[in-house]
């Protein structure tokens, strides 16, 4: 069993950015696990399978063949041997993530491949429910927040930098949207683990964030 770190936390908390960095320092892999939702969310699109009919993402789930591999220290999404990792962060792909998630077929499904990473390599593993029920004995567990506020201005700021236009109120909704339908599915929820500690990064620059979850692998050996 490798060394874990959990980070857990709402959609645009900073969780990519700060466990991406923190894996680089700390020479771990970083596994991105909403990048496995959405790989196979993309699946469910192509094939034109709904994220209601339970039925029918359950049978995509046994069929279809997912894989994670390491490019250049970079996570990449293979979807039936087709690297799909460009396509993820499509707003479609990620509304149809945050609905197909609720499937307990999907948390199966990536749950033995999530634990499988775990135990042959050190990594930081980020998403919504790592320290709660993918790895409960994480050596270091962390519940990245920010607000509503700071996470719209964010991705507001993120868009515009991409020269896409975009509206404020609209992003904002949509976060709030998310972290509802995220907070309120019936398996594994988004919720912070009793054992995990609370870091709001409204107010703290990225390299505060990473610097504190240092302090507390260091506190942890
Ligand atoms: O972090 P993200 O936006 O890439 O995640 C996409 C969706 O996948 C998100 O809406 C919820 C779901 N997800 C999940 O249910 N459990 C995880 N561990 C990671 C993501």
């Amino acid at each position: 069993m490798g060394y874990q770190i959990a980070i857990d936390g709402p959609a645009g908390a900073g969780k990519s950015t700060i466990a991406k960095l923190l894996a680089e320092r700390k020479g771990f892999i970083y596994v991105d696990t909403g990048a496995m939702y959405r790989g196979l969310a993309w699946y469910f699109l192509t094939k034109g399978i709904r994220p209601d009919d339970e039925e029918a993402v359950t049978k995509a789930c046994e069929e279809v063949k997912i894989d994670i591999a390491y490019e250049n220290g970079k996570q990449q999404i293979y979807v039936n041997d087709k690297n799909i990792t460009d396509h993820l962060r499509e707003e479609a792909v990620g509304n149809m993530a945050s609905k197909s998630s609720a499937v307990p077929a999907v948390r199966a499904r990536l749950l033995e491949l999530q634990r499988d990473l775990a135990r042959r390599e050190d990594v930081v593993m980020d998403g919504r429910d790592i320290g709660t029920s993918v790895l409960p004995d994480a050596d270091v567990k962390i519940f990245l927040t920010a607000s509503v506020d700071t996470r719209a201005g964010r991705r507001y700021n993120e868009l515009l930098g991409k020269g896409e236009s975009c509206d404020y109120a609209q992003i904002a909704a949509d976060i709030e949207e998310r972290d509802r339908r995220d907070m309120t599915r019936e398996i594994s929820p988004l919720c912070r683990a009793e054992d995990a500690e609370l870091i709001d990064s409204s107010e703290m620059t990225i390299e505060e964030v990473v610097e504190k979850i240092e302090s507390f692998c260091r506190e942890s050996r």
